[in-house]
């Protein structure tokens, strides 16, 4: 149950393969793609945090040359028939494998990025003859590199010592980047040729006759490191310390279900995914797309303090530590953000890359009919994300009770929010109101006092003070931001127990997702903004109020939970993978448990499909779903478990759906650990254990 494997080759399955094999380290990803496949097939050795810009294009993060290309001529997956072909990810150990037998010949081949050596990929490839073979490959570094808006390397050289390359590439904004291989050749294989990062050598096998090939590669920035050492030995002792390694974080995360295979193994899918996202030796953050390449700019987005930092807290604390400080880290974006727009505090980058500026563009999505780019307003009005990052502090602080987190720059951070909401918003009759945002859907842009964002600048503000209190601060600032809360404009629950998403949706036409759907000229035309066809209407993207609902659960009762989901559920697209774990976790709450399952496996199965959605009108935006996976996970302890925390007290509330018969899970809480298990009745045991 931990191996993901797909047999024969379809060439439409490509791309999606390649995000569905991915392997990474939480700062290189490389996607699952095979050795002879080259930019077309976008292969992607993507790294994390380091971006550039070509020209007037998206800044982007950046992909290095591919170290692990080989292609025989004659046995190759696109010009020979195979008899067999398949690709299997080992989840438990993040080992990529591929097998394809062709008459008279097998390929096998593996790979990893170690998760003990710091930005080192491995490789093995093994040639075994079924008849005598007389033939000729190509194998090296592919210095014709996939990238969305590049090239992003103006100038590199690439030097050879026997069989080690070394590449060193100088980007467009003048960053070195440096990729050094050593390749182990059997003497079976006789170079004929070398020529840029490429050797060409002839191969003869006798019948039965197997050779193995292998390649380390490491990547490194700003300055060269080099490789120590390889050898076949080696091989085989770095193999053995990264599966250990991974073994090691697969004990604490994993989750257990019972009695229904497909949602284990979907699960399990999920962890891995953000297992190879979350490792606390770089310093980067978790981008909404993972290390699968650079779609969204390989940016940072909401999607990590709320879909994914719950999971690092209870599974890997020192994770989302890390996470956090990369958002106190680089505040001094945030405030330029804030000053650039003429707003004061911290106005975080909707896509925040390595010093906190916002990759965001003006235009987001392009017209698939005319091509030409449609203005959205995602970075100058979806604040929440500010509000976002505060409530994310105070969540780790109550679940691991690590207040250092709270130094003199996290509390500068806190602070500079808090006056960021206070700027933002404007007193109208007393009140202050919250004008001009965009909430979680994205399809209404430039509303008035969107429910999600003004609950949660409420819910932050209240916190701020509290550990301004605590700590002392100032007493005008706790008297300022108390002024502001008391006046604070919240969206009334109504007659019928219902909020309004932001003011006036309630007037929207009342229409249908198939009927808005019916209305769109092209199928990927966008479904946003001011023209686009759910904006007259009330059909929204993504989970808004129910998100809400959900964050602040506490503080709404099951009654209003209950008619907000029935009313939004109808409603809601689940145009973004960040929607249906939310409402998976709120129909568990209210006893849907059918739903809460279903939803839970769209949130799970996400990157398991190939039929993603690839395209935002236009627009390339496919690869992994990290906020996707972490909702999964939060579904099933959050939702379907009814986790809950209560001071030191953990308080649990199954609502096992018909299709899973129990849950086994481990969580870290206020430095304990616990195993949790829930039974096919909905009872339950909670042990501290201390492996
Ligand atoms: O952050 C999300 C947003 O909520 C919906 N569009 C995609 C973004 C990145 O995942």
């Amino acid at each position: 149950m931990f191996n993901l494997r797909k047999d024969g080759f379809n060439s439409n399955d490509i791309i999606s393969f390649g995000n569905m094999f991915l392997i990474g380290n939480g700062h290189l990803g490389y996607r699952g793609t095979l050795e002879e496949y080259s930019k077309k097939e976008m292969v992607g050795l993507n790294v994390v945090g380091v971006y550039d810009k070509y020209l007037d294009k998206w800044r982007e993060s950046i992909n290095m040359p591919n170290p692990f290309f080989l292609k025989m001529d004659e046995y190759n997956i696109f010009n020979k028939d195979y008899i067999n072909h398949y690709i299997d990810l080992d989840i438990k150990h993040a080992l990529f494998t591929r097998n394809t037998e062709f008459n008279n010949l097998i390929i096998k081949s593996e790979r990893f990025i170690s998760q003990t050596l710091d930005n080192v990929i491995i490789f093995k490839y093994e040639i075994t003859a079924k008849e005598d073979i007389n033939t000729s490959l190509t194998l090296g570094m592919d210095l014709d590199i996939y990238e969305i808006n590049g090239p992003h390397f103006k100038d590199y050289s690439i030097t050879r010592i026997d069989n080690t390359l070394s590449f060193k590439g100088l980007t467009n904004e003048n960053k070195e980047l440096y990729e050094e291989v050593i390749y182990l050749f059997p003497k079976e294989l006789k170079e004929e040729n070398y020529s840029k990062g490429l050797f060409t050598c002839s191969l003869t096998l006798n019948k039965n006759q197997k050779i193995e090939i292998y390649a380390l590669s490491k990547i490194s920035e700003y300055k060269k490191e080099k490789i120590d050492n390889f050898s076949i030995d080696l091989y085989s002792k770095y193999k053995e310390d990264h599966f250990n390694n991974f073994e090691n974080k697969w004990k604490q995360s994993d989750v257990i279900i019972k009695g229904n295979e497909e949602a284990q193994f979907a699960i399990r899918y999920s962890i891995y995914h953000l297992l190879i996202l979350g490792n606390e030796k770089y310093e980067t953050s978790i981008p909404a797309r993972g290390v699968s390449g650079e779609t969204y700019k390989g940016a940072i987005f909401w999607d990590t303090e709320i879909f994914l930092l719950p999971f690092f807290t209870l599974t890997n604390p020192n994770v989302a530590k890390k996470l956090l400080k990369y958002r106190i880290n680089t505040l001094e974006g945030a405030l330029n953000k804030a000053k650039e727009y003429g707003y004061e505090g911290a106005f975080y980058a909707w896509e925040s890359q390595e010093y906190g500026q916002d990759a965001c563009s003006k235009y987001n999505v392009t017209d698939p009919l005319t091509n030409e780019p449609i203005r959205t307003y995602f970075n100058e009005k979806q604040i929440h994300i500010s509000f976002d990052i505060s409530y994310a502090v105070f969540q780790y602080i109550n679940a691991t009770l690590d207040e250092s987190i709270l130094d003199e720059k996290c509390f500068n951070m806190l602070i500079e929010i808090a006056n960021f909401a206070i700027s933002y918003s404007k007193k109208i009759d007393d009140k202050y109101h919250v004008l001009d945002v965009i909430g979680p859907d994205e399809y209404h842009e430039r509303v008035d006092d969107n429910a999600f964002t003004n609950y949660l600048i409420n819910y932050v503000i209240k916190n701020t003070i509290k550990y301004l209190r605590k700590y002392n601060y100032k007493k005008e600032l706790i008297e300022k931001y108390q002024d502001y809360l008391d006046n604070l404009y919240l969206p009334k629950i109504n007659e019928n127990n219902l909020i309004e998403q932001f003011n006036g949706y309630f007037n929207l036409e009342d229409t249908t997702i198939e009927i808005v759907r019916s209305r769109l000229r092209h199928p990927l035309d966008y479904w946003g903004t001011e023209n686009g066809v759910a904006y007259p209407t009330r059909i929204i993207k993504q989970a808004d109020v129910i998100t809400l609902l959900v964050l602040l659960n506490e503080e709404f009762n099951y009654d209003i939970k209950k008619a907000n989901f029935d009313f939004y559920y109808p409603y809601t697209e689940h145009g973004s993978s960040l929607s249906s774990s939310m409402y998976s976790i709120l129909a568990s709450e209210l006893n849907y448990n059918d739903i809460a399952y279903d939803m839970f496996m769209k949130s799970a199965t996400i990157d398991l499909g190939t039929n993603q959605k690839m395209f935002a009108g236009g627009i390339y935006i496919g690869g992994t779903h990290p906020a996707s996976n972490g909702g999964s996970y939060l579904s099933l302890l959050f939702g379907i478990s009814g986790l809950k925390f209560k001071d030191n007290e953990i308080i649990l509330n199954p609502h096992l759906p018909s299709k899973i018969k129990g849950l086994e899970f481990k969580i870290i809480y206020r430095n304990k650990k616990y195993l949790i298990n829930i039974y096919e009745d909905n009872s339950y045991k909670v042990e501290n254990i201390y492996d």
